[in-house]
């Protein structure tokens, strides 16, 4: 595995602080950079529970649920074409484009075991864990054959409890993320469900 820590824990300007890309110029970046269709819908499905987190808990308006949304959405954005430089790529690029810093330091908290950045605020909290739980959650609807349909947090309980089911999703940093955000697991687990892109 490559050593992907960004060695710094600081990103952005704060003189570009409420520079958020439009929705515009953040779907031209997916396209661009991450042709793989099924990474680019774990984006957005990151991106929907980030937005839906933003609303429903935090009285997010506009203009912040937007930008809980765009770091969801390019959170992975550089991972398909520059596998060994993961997150500080996609960094880079942001800090050169003067986004707002929140969302940078966002991003590169969302795996704090390999950037070596903590999450410290909400917003960093919530990407690290619907990061994790939402890539596993999605592992157990693509083996059902009604996918996310009819399915709950009981079933999700279950798989986790099963090491060889979608092994390569850590247990531990599911753990890890959930005790920093002071929720239960169930709640997060059945706000992902409730809030699939394409699910009312
Ligand atoms: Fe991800």
């Amino acid at each position: 595995m490559p050593d992907f820590n960004l060695g710094r824990t600081q990103f952005g300007d704060p003189a570009h602080t409420g520079n958020l890309l439009n929705r515009e110029e953040a779907n031209a970046l997916l396209e661009e950079w991450v042709p793989n269709e099924r990474l680019r819908l774990h984006m957005k499905q990151v991106a929907a529970v980030m937005k839906a987190w933003a609303i429903d808990k935090e009285n997010a308006d506009a203009n912040t649920a937007w930008k809980w949304e765009l770091a969801g959405l390019l959170h992975d954005a550089d991972w398909e074409k520059h596998p060994n430089d993961h997150c500080r790529i996609i960094i880079e690029e942001l800090e050169r484009r003067q986004v707002d810093p929140e969302v940078i330091r966002c991003i590169a908290s969302h795996g704090p075991r390999y950037f070596g950045v903590e999450p410290e605020n909400s917003m960093e909290k919530m990407i690290y864990t619907f990061d994790e739980l939402s890539g596993f959650i999605h592992a157990a609807a693509l083996i059902r054959p009604t996918r996310y349909d009819g399915m709950d947090v009981k079933s999700v309980l279950k798989k986790l409890k099963t090491p060889s089911f979608a092994a390569q999703v850590s247990r531990e940093d599911i753990q890890d993320a959930l005790s920093r955000t002071g929720h239960k697991l169930e709640e997060i687990i059945e706000f992902i469900l409730l809030h699939q892109p394409g699910v009312a």
